[in-house]
């Protein structure tokens, strides 16, 4: 071994590596974020050894207490990372040698990096998903105070961006609630499946000495030991459902937010961003920008390719680790950051907005949006078969639009020319209060089914 080569692994090494191999096998620059998790870890590790004899009480007790120093280190911030020593769990190991000597080099025994990161990159990515759920809760929250204010205001509801039926905006908020509810599921099963420890698999194999798997894996908040050792070191599926769990919910926040962009403009008048998550035009002194709503938009792009970026990294690699797999973590970082940064935006604009009850109702009472209600009505008092009503709405409708009227300003006698059993009782079922609180079932619009799914909820969250 030359004074070049690699101290960790350059024992049969005669000289260092080039310049761009060092490059392009560091992962340095972004695994430091794994720091805390390795340094988790390698305790845990480090008193399993001593627990199980492998190495003495006393080594064990200058790694750990080693380790702790290693990370106020580099939680102060100053820690002189090394390419050379490529990745965290080197740069970790090698400082610890600096602090406390010989027992260092006991560290690393009945272990491998390839366990070693899959148990770093586990509990880092546990912890996302806690994160995320918290996020998704306070989001819910800000939806439900927004859906207990407007619980029976009246807007359009749509299909195709054409007005429908007649919504309440309570009903229209918790529509939303129900699909961050799944998400903060998807992310408790997917962490739920992810809490099984893959250290002590060692490199691939397993190890000859008598470790303890139980123990380090109960000390690390693991459920148990993972089986199988090769699938250990192998298996990256927790990124992948992180990263599917994080794809379908960024899916929703960009829902939620082409909406308020939408709602938000002069054409809609819907809703009034708060200044506070707004900008300005650097030209159009008028203008105020959805732009944080356009960003929330957007994120679901780098998080669905961080998606397919791992997946595609991980097909087709054969049993066991291989070197591919170092390129798992940056786009699960940038998937997580950005996650969890379009969640807590929306939270902000959600809690800040103001919604525009007249407009919500304006624009609902316009476009024959209770014609369905009309027909309903000549089912339900004359008798009509729905599709025989359907065609006499439709008629009303024509006649409506080809007047610039809606349907509630014809006259009887228009409305009797369309079908004669039509008496001035339809008039009741025409106005936009009366449609939704018709709409009874459960889940349905009506103010008194909606206020049912808040309590539901608030009790759930609380
Ligand atoms: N930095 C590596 C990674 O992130 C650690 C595991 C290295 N294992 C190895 N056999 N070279 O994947």
């Amino acid at each position: 071994m030359t004074d070049d080569a690699n101290q960790m692994w350059g024992g049969r090494f005669a000289a260092g590596p080039d310049a761009i191999m060092e490059a392009i096998n560091a992962s340095i620059s972004f695994d430091q974020r794994l720091a805390r998790q390795d340094i988790e870890g390698s305790r845990a590790h480090a008193a399993m050894l001593a627990a199980t004899g492998i190495i003495t009480d006393n080594d064990a007790k200058a790694i750990r207490e080693g380790l702790l120093t290693v990370l106020s280190e580099i939680e102060g911030g100053n820690f002189p990372f090394s390419i050379a020593l490529e990745d965290i769990h080197m740069n970790v190991e090698a400082r610890l040698k600096e602090l406390v000597g010989e027992p260092a080099g006991r560290l690393h025994t009945a272990r491998s990096r390839n366990d070693q990161v899959a148990t770093d990159f586990r509990l880092w990515v546990r912890d996302q998903c806690d994160a995320a759920k918290s996020g998704i809760r306070t989001l819910q929250k800000a939806l439900l105070s927004q859906a207990e204010a407007g619980a029976d205001w009246v807007m359009p509801g749509f299909t195709h961006l054409q007005t429908a039926q007649p919504v309440t905006w309570g009903h229209h908020m918790m529509a939303y609630v129900e699909m961050l509810g799944r998400d903060a599921s998807r992310f408790g099963d997917a962490r739920a499946r992810m809490n099984e420890s893959p250290l002590g698999a060692a490199a691939l194999a397993g190890t000859s000495f008598p470790i303890d798997r139980e123990a380090t894996a109960i000390a690390l908040g693991f459920d148990r030991p993972m089986a199988n050792s090769l699938d250990a070191v192998a298996d990256r599926d927790f990124a992948l459902e992180f990263l599917s769990s994080a794809s379908i919910c960024a899916m929703h926040l960009s829902r939620l937010a082409e909406e308020l962009v939408i709602w938000s403009s002069a054409q809609f008048r819907f809703v009034t961003m708060s200044d506070r998550f707004s900008t300005g035009s650097s030209i159009m002194p008028q203008k105020k920008n959805p732009d944080a709503a356009e960003l929330v938009r957007a994120k679901i792009g780098r998080i669905l390719g961080a998606t397919v970026g791992l997946f595609t990294v991980m097909k087709g690699l054969p049993l066991t680790y291989s070197k591919d797999m170092q390129e798992d973590k940056e786009q699960v970082f940038d998937a997580a950051d950005n996650l969890m940064l379009a969640l807590a935006a929306m939270e902000g604009m959600l809690a800040d907005m103001t919604a525009n009850p007249g407009a919500l109702r304006a624009a609902a009472s316009s476009g024959f949006s209770t014609a369905t209600d009309l027909a309903d009505w000549l089912v339900r008092e004359a008798g009509l078969p729905f599709r025989e009503a359907h065609h006499v709405t439709g008629s009303l409708v024509a006649l409506a639009e080809s007047e610039g009227k809606d349907l509630p300003d014809l006259t009887l006698d228009q409305m009797k020319s369309a079908h004669a059993s039509i008496t001035d009782g339809v008039y009741e079922v025409l106005g936009v209060d009366n449609s939704v609180r018709s709409r009874t079932s459960y889940g349905g619009t009506a103010p008194e089914q909606v206020r049912v799914q808040i309590a539901r909820w608030k009790e759930a969250l609380s």
